[in-house]
């Protein structure tokens, strides 16, 4: 099955989630994000999974979730959280593309948001600023190895962003 889908990866506030919804606009797509579909599933939030069962088992609803998509998802635009990228089948879901920015970059992006200390706070693993760091570095790679397409959002225009992206797939 040609399934049309666009995948959009990349580390926590790099905006996937804006980038989706203008992608969204811009094409006839539908859209859906992970972390949405597992709070919804699981009728509560990320951070009260985190807190109350753990990381293992949300990257278990994470993976559920893969499994989901692959087999019921088609021209739907996809965002996801930082660490769905590892799922095992997520090249079977669609186009994956990598949204690119330094570490200061996402962190500048997330603080000029109006609502820059709920997007923290709902971030289970952003509240360490050198341990995100960390994961950043150990993650950046690993980005850039599963996408079929690499997009630099660092300080570039929403507009070109999307017109990038949907040239390109
Ligand atoms: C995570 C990123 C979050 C969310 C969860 C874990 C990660 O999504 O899935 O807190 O491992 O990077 P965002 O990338 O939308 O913040």
């Amino acid at each position: 099955m040609k399934k049309n889908n666009i995948i959009l990866i990349g580390f926590m506030g790099v905006g996937k989630g804006t980038v989706a919804r203008a992608l969204v606009k811009a094409s006839n797509m539908y859209a859906i994000d992970t972390d949405d579909l597992i709070e919804s599933l699981e009728n509560r939030a990320i951070k009260k999974i985190f807190a109350t069962d753990g990381e293992a088992y949300f990257r278990n609803l994470e993976k559920k979730s893969a499994l989901w998509l692959e087999n019921s998802v088609e021209n739907t635009i996809i965002s996801t959280g930082g660490g769905f990228y590892k799922q095992e089948n997520i090249q079977n879901i669609g186009t994956i593309i990598y949204l690119k920015s330094s570490f200061e970059g996402i962190l500048k992006r997330i603080k000029k948001a109006s609502n820059a200390k709920n997007k923290l706070k709902k971030r289970p693993l952003l509240q360490n600023k050198k341990e995100a760091l960390k994961l950043y570095n150990t993650r950046v790679l690993e980005y850039e190895r599963v996408a079929n397409i690499v997009v630099d959002v660092e300080n570039r225009n929403l507009e070109l962003i999307v017109k990038e992206i949907l040239g390109k797939v």
